[in-house]
Parts: structure tokens; sequence; C-alpha cells
């Protein structure tokens, strides 16, 4: 008999690091795909690790013919930076990528006779604002509202949140007997996330998380965007938990199929008056990179996450104080204690 499992694509990057961890602490069976070997502190969490892209159908054939996968957490990206300068690679990864996760999740669901629970994170980006006034204007913007993305990342995602839907409700819709429903597709629209054990890289959101990292370890840091650049934002263990809750939640108090989900939206100032509060040797200057900040403009100051409370209770634990206080401030003094002199996270484009 095949083992029961959960297929985590993306493993090695940001969220899946604080995911495995959480899954592995439920005693769940992980098995994983990233195009890179895990990290060693990951690679002891998992059942079975696959390394090689999310575009190599004959290796999810492999996963398919080995396990049973009853719920996939599809993380594997190319952030929005970094997808502007790669778009076809951008595509095939991000939408060829989904595609064939959402398939192969398919034929899993027909094999084991049910649905295969499908976690998506989707991302601000899906939405694009025409510009700063009516960015301004808008204030807390719901899921249907501004859906026209202005980057390739942001096209990505909207189109997969489609395509989810498709699969779930209307797959092969005029075929004589449609297998509609062998998967369940949920869907989150992620704000900026931060972590305090990581940095993330290739996205447009990085630099509030590049500002407090570089602040922890006392460097200088030129921050991309302007002063008063409002984004949301929410904290890596509430954007772990909000996965967890949404793939455990009914399938029929769910009633969308992406929501949004918020914590709290500060501008970049805002950030850098905390940070450089906690922690005195940081100096963050402003050097702002006009087609940067020219999507981050493009994005919803805040958005409306009443559907998410609403259907399946998403109430993220902190706050901007909080976040910092609680989280952000004591994780990250613990994890750079011990650094001397490292050299500086880059504030410039992702290669
Ligand atoms: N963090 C992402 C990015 O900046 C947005 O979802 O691309």
């Amino acid at each position: 008999m095949r083992a029961s499992s959960v297929l985590v694509t993306g493993a090695n990057g940001e969220i899946g690091h604080g995911l495995l961890t959480r899954l592995a602490a439920e005693q769940r069976s992980i098995v994983t795909l990233d195009i890179a070997p895990l990290e060693p502190s990951l690679a002891g969490l998992v059942r079975r690790e696959f390394t090689g892209s999310i575009t190599d159908r004959g290796l999810l054939e492999r996963i398919l013919a080995e396990f049973e996968i009853d719920l996939v957490f599809h993380l594997a990206a190319l952030l929005s930076t970094r997808a502007e300068f790669t778009p076809i690679s951008a595509h095939q990864v991000n939408v060829d990528g989904t595609l064939n996760l959402l398939e192969f999740s398919h034929h899993e669901g027909e094999s084991h006779g049910r649905p295969v629970v499908f976690v998506y994170p989707s991302s601000i980006a899906a939405y694009g604002l025409p510009d700063l006034e009516t960015k301004m204007r808008a204030r807390r913007v719901r899921e249907d509202e501004w859906n026209a993305p202005t980057t390739m990342y942001g096209c990505n995602k909207l189109y997969c949140e489609h395509l989810g839907r498709y699969y779930a409700r209307h797959y092969k819709q005029l075929a004589a007997d449609p297998p509609a429903g062998r998967v369940d597709f949920r869907c989150v629209r992620f704000p900026g996330l931060i972590s305090a054990l990581t940095v993330p890289s290739g996205g447009t959101s990085d630099y509030a998380p590049e500002m407090i990292h570089a602040a922890a370890r006392g460097q200088a840091y030129a921050c991309f965007v302007r002063p008063d650049t409002r984004i949301p934002f929410m904290v890596m263990p509430d954007a772990i938990d909000a996965l967890l809750r949404l793939a455990s939640a009914s399938r029929e108090r769910l009633f969308r199929t992406a929501y949004n989900l918020t914590a709290f939206s500060p501008t970049a100032d805002e950030i850098c008056q905390v940070v450089t509060r906690a922690f005195p040797r940081a100096s963050v200057q402003w050097n702002t990179d006009e087609k940067r900040q020219r999507i981050v403009d493009s994005w919803p100051a805040d958005v409306d996450d009443s559907a998410a409370r609403r259907d399946w209770a998403f109430a993220p634990r902190y706050d901007f104080a909080g976040a910092f206080e609680e989280y952000l401030i004591p994780t990250i003094r613990e994890r750079y204690k011990s650094e001397c002199q490292i050299p500086n996270p880059k504030s410039q484009v992702p290669k």
C-alpha cells in the first residue's frame, strides 16, 4: 500500500521552512519537491525529498506512483521582481508548474477515490491599481476589485487561482462522465510576509524584511521604496497558521476560491522607526528604485480579509506592535546573536 502523505513544493523557501516544522510537529508524513536539495535542518523532518522541477512531469509521476498524497501545499514560484527579468521562465514555473501539480492532484484524487486538498498561496500581486491616487482612495480592497495586475507574477497568480477553480468545479465539463471535484482547491492571497528566520529573495515586498534583518545586524540599508509606501504585511507564524487552518476547514464553509489575508499595513517609514528604535546601530537610507516602486504602488494599501475571518476563522495573532515586540525583535536578536561580520543584505534588484 502507498503511504498517505502531504506534498510540499518549494519546500526550501521561506514559507516552506515554517510549514515543514509545523507539519513535522504534527507527526505528518511529508514529501517535498524543490529545485534544490533541502537544507540540512529541514531534511530530517521529511519522509522523502525529491530534488527537481515542478515542470518535470516524469518526476511528478514517480511521486504519484510511490505515495498517496491527500494534501498539497504548492509553494514553488518565482516572485514578482525576479519574474520581471525572466517572464518566460516565470510563466513556465508559476503557470505550467501549477498546471502540472493540478493535473497530478486530479490523478491522485482519482486513484484514491477522494479529492486532494490543494492549498495555493496567491498574492497581493494579483491586484493592480492604476495609480497612487486610486490606491489611496481604494481603502480596503475586496477580492474581486482591481484584478488587473501589472506584473508577470501577479498575472500568473491570478490565472492560477482561476485554473484551481476550474479543476475544482468544471474540469472536463463536456465529458460523458465529468470527473470534476477531484481537486479541492483552496487559495489565500498573502500580503507581504516577514520571517524572523529567513530573508526572502526575488520579491518586491522584500524591502520590509530586508530592512529588519539589516537593522538586526547593525548594518546600513538602502530602502528601494519611498518612506510613505504602504502595503499589507503579516508575519510568518500567522501565514503558516493560515495555511494550516484553511487546509483543515470544512469544505462546505468555504464560499470563495481565493481569500484575502492581512494583519497590519504600515508605511516603510513606520517599519523603519520601529527597527531603528529596537536596533540603535541600524541606519536606513531612502534610495527609491522608481520601477520597483511602481509595482508596489500598484498593490493595495490594505485589503478586506473579512471573508477569511467569516468562513474559516482566520485570525492573525500579531498586530503591528505585537509582531515586532513578541516575535520579530526577540527572534531576530537570537538568530544573529553569534554573528560578527556578515555582508550587507542586498537592497538591489536580485539577479
Ligand atoms: N512577496 C511577493 C513579492 O514581493 C508578493 O506576494 O513578489
